[in-house]
C-alpha cells in the first residue's frame, strides 16, 4: 500500500499529463502542412520526377510523402530502359515505382511511350520496314500500358513531337520511319490497352503563345476530327530566370485548350539559374514558380503541377546546361527554398 499515490500526487500527475498533451498537440498542430495536403482543397495534384533507387532513402521518402501526390519516373519508363533488346523487357525500375505509389497512395504519370530520344540502339539501327515498326510500336504500347492497366492514372503518350514552327517535327525517328500517323496510332493503342487512363500529349516550350503552341492546338483538333482519344496536354515548363513564359499567355493558352475539352498538367517544371545563384535569384525564381502555380489554380482545366525532380541534387539541369542549376524547390539537403514557400503561400490563398 505504501506505493500508492496520495491525492495531491494524483492531481500533480493529471496536471502534468494535461500540460504534456497540450504541448504535444500544439507542436503537432503547428507542424506545417505539406503542399500535397494544401493542394487537395484545390483538386490539384502536386508531382515530381523520381528514380527507383531514390525510393530506398528514408529522407527522400519523408519529404516526398509530405509534399507530393504524384510521381513520374524520370527515365525508367522510357523505351531504351523498358526494352533493351528486341522483345526483352526490363520492368524492374518501373515496377518498383508503381508499387511504391500504390503502397503510399500516390498517383503515377507514365512517361513516355513515344519519343524520339532515349530509344534503344537495336531499334534505331535495325533494318525495319514501316509495317514492322508499326507492329513493334503497337506491341510495345500494348505490353507497357497493359501491364499497368488501372494502376497508372496519366500517360504521356507522345512526347515533344512538334518543331518550333508548330509542324510535326521531321528530325524524329517515328516521323521519318512511319510518317505523321504515328501520333494517332499511339493514342489509339494506348486507349485500347487502358481505357481508363488519361492520355496526354506532352510538349516543351509551348506554354505561352507561339507557333509551337498553335501547333499543339492544330494537333488536338486533327486528332479529335479523326475520333482519336486524347484527354490533355502536358506543359513541361522547363524555364529559366529572365526567360520564363508570360503568365497571361500561359493562361490564354490553357483557356483555348479548355475550349477543346483538354485538361492541362504542368509536367516537368524547373527554373534554372546561371550559377552561382544569389539570394536575389532565388527570390526571383520563387516569383516564377508562384506565378505559374497561380495561373494553374485560376485556370479551370489545370489539375496538376509537377517539378522535374525534388531537390537541386536530383535535377538534370547541371548535366545538360553545365553553367546552370538551382532549378528546383528544395536545396540539396531537403530544406525548402523560397520557391517552396511561395507555392505554399499561394496554395494557402495568401
Ligand atoms: C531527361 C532526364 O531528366 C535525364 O535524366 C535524361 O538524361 C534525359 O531526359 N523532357 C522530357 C524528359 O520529357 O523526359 C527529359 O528528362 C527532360 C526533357
Amino acid at each position: 500500500m505504501k506505493n500508492r499515490l496520495n491525492r495531491s500526487q494524483v492531481y500533480y500527475l493529471v496536471i502534468l499529463l494535461v500540460l504534456g498533451l497540450g504541448l504535444f498537440l500544439r507542436i503537432f498542430m503547428q507542424q506545417p502542412r505539406g503542399l500535397r495536403h494544401l493542394a487537395q482543397s484545390h483538386d490539384l495534384e502536386i508531382g515530381t520526377a523520381v528514380s527507383s533507387w531514390q525510393l530506398d532513402d528514408p529522407e527522400f521518402i519523408r519529404r516526398l510523402l509530405h509534399d507530393f501526390s504524384l510521381i513520374t519516373p524520370e527515365n525508367e519508363m522510357k523505351f531504351e530502359v523498358l526494352q533493351p533488346a528486341p522483345g526483352r523487357y526490363d520492368f524492374s525500375g518501373a515496377d518498383k515505382i508503381v508499387a511504391f505509389a500504390e503502397n503510399h497512395g500516390l498517383h503515377v504519370r507514365g512517361h513516355t511511350l513515344v519519343w524520339t530520344n532515349q530509344l534503344p540502339e537495336w531499334l534505331i539501327t535495325g533494318d525495319y520496314s514501316r509495317e514492322e515498326l508499326l507492329s513493334i510500336l503497337q506491341r510495345y504500347i500494348q505490353d507497357v500500358v497493359g501491364r499497368y492497366r488501372g494502376r497508372i492514372q496519366y500517360w504521356d503518350v507522345v512526347n515533344e513531337a512538334l518543331s518550333p514552327d508548330g509542324d510535326i517535327a521531321t528530325n524524329n525517328f517515328w516521323m521519318q520511319r512511319i510518317g505523321p500517323d504515328y501520333i494517332a496510332y499511339a493514342f489509339q493503342w494506348a486507349h485500347e490497352a487502358d481505357p481508363n487512363a488519361m492520355l496526354f500529349y506532352n510538349e516543351s516550350y509551348a506554354e505561352g503563345k507561339s507557333l509551337k503552341s498553335d501547333g499543339v492546338i492544330t494537333l488536338v483538333m486533327e486528332l479529335q476530327e479523326k475520333g482519336i482519344p486524347i484527354d490533355g496536354i502536358g506543359f513541361e515548363m522547363h524555364t529559366g530566370l529572365g526567360w520564363s513564359p508570360d503568365p497571361l499567355e500561359v493562361a490564354e493558352n490553357m483557356q483555348r485548350l479548355r475550349k477543346l475539352s483538354m485538361v492541362v498538367h504542368v509536367t516537368e517544371m524547373d527554373v534554372r539559374i546561371v550559377e552561382p545563384a544569389t539570394n536575389d535569384d532565388l527570390d526571383q525564381q520563387a516569383k516564377v514558380y508562384g506565378e505559374i502555380l497561380q495561373t494553374c489554380l485560376e485556370a479551370l482545366n489545370c489539375s496538376s503541377f509537377a517539378t522535374w525532380g525534388m531537390t537541386d541534387d536530383h535535377s538534370w539541369i547541371p548535366y545538360v546546361y553545365p553553367d546552370s542549376g538551382s532549378a528546383l524547390i528544395f536545396f540539396g539537403n531537403y530544406e525548402p527554398k523560397p520557391a517552396y514557400y511561395s507555392m505554399r503561400d499561394i496554395l494557402e490563398g495568401k
